[in-house]
């Protein structure tokens, strides 16, 4: 072992998989690296979510976010952290072909971005791909219930686990999930009954966005928390308002600039004196 491999001070996979039942986990997305430096004293786990297409690129789904984007943001959060265990989302189209397929563009997302873990999000279907990757020193995150890539094929972003037959179906994914190695799962967008069931069920810790307080715990959008936009999910909570602090800054500077009292004296250079 290195003397670099010693000091290495993030939190690790089997780190956070030991916080199951025990103190909540928190997390939250961040795709660039001063957002990423503001967030990680605070924060257990930063995602890196494919969100970062709707978020930051104005796209109107998930569908449309490359490996490529992935891990130029990746290398961003990397560079932003140094204690939370970075984790980077598998984006729509790059692991759901073939196990090696999500091998390969698995590993390449550790190696150019130096991240701990990917996410993939798990139908029963990526059960396999799950533990051929873990079986391979691929730390894997699941995430189950909403599953925003399956956006188009279900005309939108449905909560899920609200009837008898798809609660079955989330937690037939949890249970596969959970059975092919995932240290930790995402449960998205689901009834917080299901969310408690599922948690009490797996070994992996859950964490939760629209799901429930008992999951081992919790993740948001951060631009969502921080009241960045108008309109959130219901399961939301705005812990700041971003937006009107911008509009007030941006309005405010605007103003300076078309009356010329920006820059004033403090912010100009004088001729040195000769
Ligand atoms: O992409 C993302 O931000 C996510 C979280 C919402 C869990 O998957």
């Amino acid at each position: 072992m290195s003397a670099q491999t010693q000091s290495v001070k993030r939190l690790t996979p089997p780190d956070i998989r030991a916080r199951k039942g025990g103190e909540p986990l928190v997390c939250l997305t961040a795709y660039d690296a001063p957002t990423a430096k503001l967030l990680d004293p605070h924060c257990d786990f930063l995602l890196v979510g494919d969100s970062v297409g709707m978020v930051v690129h104005g796209l109107p789904n998930t569908i449309g976010v490359s490996l490529d984007m992935m891990i130029l943001h990746g290398k961003a959060v990397m560079r932003g952290s140094d204690r939370a265990l970075v984790c980077v989302d598998m984006p729509f189209s790059s692991y759901e072909r073939s196990k090696e397929q999500a091998f390969d563009n698995a590993a390449r997302v550790l190696q150019e971005t130096g991240c701990q873990a990917v996410k993939v999000e798990s139908g029963v279907y990526v059960a396999d791909t799950i533990r051929y990757l873990s079986e391979r020193a691929i730390p894997v995150v699941g995430h189950v219930g909403l599953r925003p890539q399956a956006a188009l094929a279900e005309g939108g972003f449905k909560a899920k686990g609200r009837d008898e037959a798809s609660r079955n179906r989330v937690i037939e994914e949890a249970i596969a999930t959970d059975e092919a190695g995932a240290f930790a799962i995402v449960i998205e967008g689901v009834a917080e009954d299901l969310a408690q069931e599922i948690t009490e069920r797996v070994k992996a810790p859950t964490i939760g966005i629209g799901a429930s307080a008992s999951c081992d715990g919790q993740i948001l959008v951060t631009q969502d928390m921080m009241g960045l936009f108008d309109w959130t999910p219901r399961f939301v909570k705005r812990y700041a308002d971003l937006k009107t602090s911008m509009e007030d800054g941006v309005k405010a500077y605007a103003a300076e600039v078309r009356d010329r009292s920006f820059p004033g004296p403090d912010q100009v250079y004088k001729a040195r004196k000769s």
